[in-house]
């Protein structure tokens, strides 16, 4: 067992998690998405750490994050004149964008992909501890694999209090959903680059598509399961993901509709059924419920997904019916968030 200590980012404790990277340590950072679990990514040994930490499959490639653009010429072989637009328009933020990969980086982050993921965070926690360490930081989001990723400290704490030695407690995460990450490529015998979606987030595939000037391509793998043994163009898409211990089930359709399934559990909810719906619905239910924003707000739902998802455990529910939210901008990555958590269990009330 580690002592797990969680600090507030001043100064002092921002050098100490320098030091902490530096000595090839993992420390839990706050960015402005989720918290993430950093390593120097130069480090192999340290960054193998975290797949142990967190219990990560060991093909699911990591983020390396950056805090300034000079940086990203160490960690990869082309920097494509689309991504160097769509950096500019969207860093600092919420963007993942993957490139070909330099060979200074090391395999454990890509798990021996010939491309890295590269982002520059907004959080000053996050870019101030990468200036402190000096080095590019792997993190992927700081939850054990399969859980809700955490947008508080606290998360964290409950996942790998024991195993780290430090969290940096920013304050709870703003977008609350990973970033976007897509895929900035050249195909094989082209000069052409082919934007591809990998995972939706705050920032939106049309956003993308208006500054590099070219079509975004939805990757197969944002709103469907991948058929077992399949290769993934984000591995991490290939797993059932930000799953509470409750059974999620998304009901499409439109309110009347919830409202008729929901009536059965009114009556007789021995079994401790959730609902998880928009603002200002929840009353009429006659069930416990968690509402989780606007139904026209799709970065306020985002900022309360994996929370939600968290309370439900600590409920003790053992299932939630979902309000699906629209697929729309912003939208998509609530759909695709809560389509994982609910294991692709989709069902509609429209007749
Ligand atoms: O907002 C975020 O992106 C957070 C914070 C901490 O920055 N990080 C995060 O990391 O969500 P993680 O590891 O939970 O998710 C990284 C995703 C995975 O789906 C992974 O498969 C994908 O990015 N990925 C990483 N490297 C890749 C690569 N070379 N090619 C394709 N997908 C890659
Ligand atoms: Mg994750």
């Amino acid at each position: 067992m580690t002592e797990t200590k969680v600090l507030p980012p001043t100064t002092e404790n921002i050098k100490l998690v320098g030091q902490l990277l530096r000595d090839g340590r993992l420390v839990a950072l706050h960015t402005e998405t989720v918290y993430g679990l950093a390593a120097n990514a130069f480090d192999p040994e340290a960054v193998s750490g975290i797949f142990t930490v967190k219990g990560r499959p060991q093909d699911n490639p990591l983020i390396v994050h950056i805090s300034e653009l000079n940086d990203i010429r160490k960690l990869v072989r082309r920097f494509p004149e689309a991504a160097q637009r769509l950096a500019e328009a969207f860093w600092p933020g919420p963007l993942t964008m993957v490139l070909p990969k330099s060979a200074e980086v090391p395999d454990a982050v890509t798990c021996g992909l010939d491309t890295v993921a590269v982002r520059m965070p907004e959080s000053p926690v996050m870019l101030a501890a990468i200036r402190a360490a000096g080095v590019p930081l792997a993190a992927p989001s700081a939850n054990r694999s399969g859980r809700p990723s955490p947008t508080r400290a606290a998360h964290v704490m409950d996942d790998l209090g024991g195993s780290i030695p430090l969290i940096i407690d920013g304050g709870s995460c703003d977008v609350g959903v990973e970033s976007t990450v897509i895929s900035v490529l050249t195909k094989k015998g082209s000069k052409l680059c082919e934007i591809r979606l990998l995972r939706p987030g705050a920032v939106t595939a049309d956003e993308i598509s208006a500054v590099a000037g070219t079509d975004v391509k939805i990757d197969s793998a944002v709103l469907s399961s991948l058929p077992e043994g399949s290769a993934a163009a984000s591995p991490g898409m290939k797993y059932r993901h930000y799953a509470p211990r409750a059974e999620v089930i998304l009901v499409e359709g439109g309110f009347d509709g919830f409202l008729r399934l929901c009536a059965g559990f009114a009556a007789n909810n021995d079994d401790n059924v959730w609902a998880m719906c928009f603002d200002g619905e929840g009353d009429r239910l006659g069930m416990p419920y968690v509402e989780y924003g606007a139904i026209d707000d799709p970065l306020g739902q985002c900022s309360r997904i994996f929370d939600a998802l968290r309370w439900f455990d600590e409920m003790g529910a053992k299932r939630v019916y979902v309000r699906a939210p629209s697929k729309d901008g912003v939208g998509l990555a609530a759909y695709n968030r809560l389509l994982r958590a609910a294991a692709f269990q989709v069902i509609s009330t429209d007749d």
